[in-house]
């Protein structure tokens, strides 16, 4: 089997990983990939927005399945332009990519079939909106309708900062068209838990729980981060939780997303808050998370291509999805002033043998073969242990035994978790 996997992030790296494993699959292409994915796919330079390039290339290599990881192609109907060209996919069509790429959407939906998330109103035009802020108290969560390269969030802590907020995205056109609507929310309070889905529009199954890390530095300071880290399982997310969730969550949102005619397969993501009134989402993601996969698909014990294309084939009741009952933790090493300016170009020093994964998200190859920093993230370290004490140790010293110049790490990855299962 031939294989296509659209990204080039850690995610990616994670996911083409764990296909490998699969004994069919006989080439994996990674459009665009990285210079560390290199050593497990053939990277081909083609960007992951440009949709007819990706078609052209899957017909012309005779693809049999594609994977589909990123926000974007997703919301943009690359799924679709497979599917009528015959290629089997992973991921939603753009029809159900809007659960992520609208925000009005996806709170209209969840308040339309009583699926609990924060209160909220929805606005296009700024006076109304800079007129209700002022009804309010802080904090204000000031939201962007659209895909905002995960910047579209604001919490406020004062209405002038809430009005601010409104006036970058809906006057001076911060985020595009994706600002040009706005959700205003109630702050809610609490543990955040993701919880990824496989679902083939019908059949739901959450995989293990985690927790990410958003804040660029320690004890949760610092600008707002793709994620810093993560762990799994989150030590909030009880049995009696996820039942619930189930419930009043996870099987409502697929039921409705298929009542819509916007029947949704692929990963599912939750983003949840567990609030003094239960669980509530705070967003839902069209897609596998990052650095949250690089946490989940290590536990998967299951083959992962068999359990995609039984989400194609609307067949997921029919297969196991089994996770270990393990402990697992990534430490993501980022090239220092991340998320804001950053150089990048530094070679990186691997261990020759190590324990655990690393997964590599910014990094390009130089012509001697070199592997130089070339994002942001720069790469995660996960490692997989009977408890998660052990897991967060043994990613800390394989994160520590990778060097480039000006790398950087969170230093408390796992600690809440910890302190929460130690309580
Ligand atoms: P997002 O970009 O949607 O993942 O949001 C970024 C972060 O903002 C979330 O992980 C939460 O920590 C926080 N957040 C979003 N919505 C709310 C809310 N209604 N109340 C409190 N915090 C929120
Ligand atoms: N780690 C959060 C996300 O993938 O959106």
């Amino acid at each position: 089997m031939r294989l296509m996997v659209i990204g080039g992030g850690g995610r990616e790296h994670a996911i083409i990983k764990k296909l490998k494993e699969n004994p069919t699959v006989t080439e994996i292409f990674a459009l665009p990939g990285n210079g560390g994915i290199a050593r497990d796919a053939t990277c081909v330079p083609i960007g992951a927005k440009d949709i007819s390039a990706i078609v052209d290339f899957a017909v012309r290599e005779h693809i049999d399945y594609a994977v589909v990881a990123p926000d974007d192609p997703l919301v943009l109907g690359c799924v679709d332009a497979l599917k009528e060209k015959g290629i089997p996919c992973f991921g939603p069509r753009a029809n159900a990519a809007i659960i992520e790429g609208s925000k009005v959407f996806a709170k209209d939906l969840m308040r339309r079939y009583g699926i609990p998330t924060a209160a909220c109103e929805t606005f296009d035009d700024y006076e109304s909106a800079a007129a209700y802020v002022d009804t309010l108290s802080a904090p204000i969560v000031v939201k962007a309708d659209g895909l905002a390269l995960g910047k579209g969030v604001v919490i406020a802590q004062s209405m002038d900062e809430a009005k601010q907020a409104l006036a970058e995205m809906m006057l001076d056109g911060k985020f595009g068209a994706s600002g040009a609507r706005v959700v205003i929310e109630e702050f809610l309070t609490g543990p955040e838990v993701s919880v990824l889905a496989f679902t083939d529009g019908a059949t739901i199954v959450p995989m293990v729980s985690s927790m990410d890390h958003k804040r660029a530095l320690d004890g949760d300071q610092g600008l707002n981060t793709g994620g810093m880290g993560t762990v799994a399982p989150n030590p909030y997310y009880t049995d009696e939780i996820a039942e619930t969730c189930m419930r009043t969550i996870f099987r409502p949102t697929i039921d409705a997303m298929r009542a819509e005619g916007r029947p949704f397969k692929g990963c599912l993501y939750f983003g949840l808050m567990l609030t003094p009134d239960g669980p509530k989402v705070i967003e839902y993601n069209c897609r596998f998370g990052d650095p949250e996969t690089q946490v989940v698909l290590p536990l998967l014990e299951s083959d992962l291509f068999t359990i995609m294309r039984a989400v194609t084939d609307g067949t997921l009741d029919k297969v196991e999805v089994r996770f270990r009952d393990e402990s697992a933790c990534c430490v993501i090493l980022a090239s220092e002033g991340y998320p804001a300016s950053y150089k990048k170009g530094y070679p990186i020093t691997l261990p020759e043998r190590h324990e655990g994964d690393i997964f590599i998200a910014g990094a390009k190859l130089a012509q001697d073969g070199t592997l130089l920093t070339d994002g942001g993230r720069v790469l995660g370290a996960t490692c997989t242990a009977p408890t998660l004490r052990e897991a967060v140790d043994k990613a800390y010293r394989l994160a520590d035994s990778i060097s480039f110049e000006n790398a950087f790490c969170r230093r408390d990855i796992g600690a809440r978790a910890l302190m929460a299962k130690e309580r």
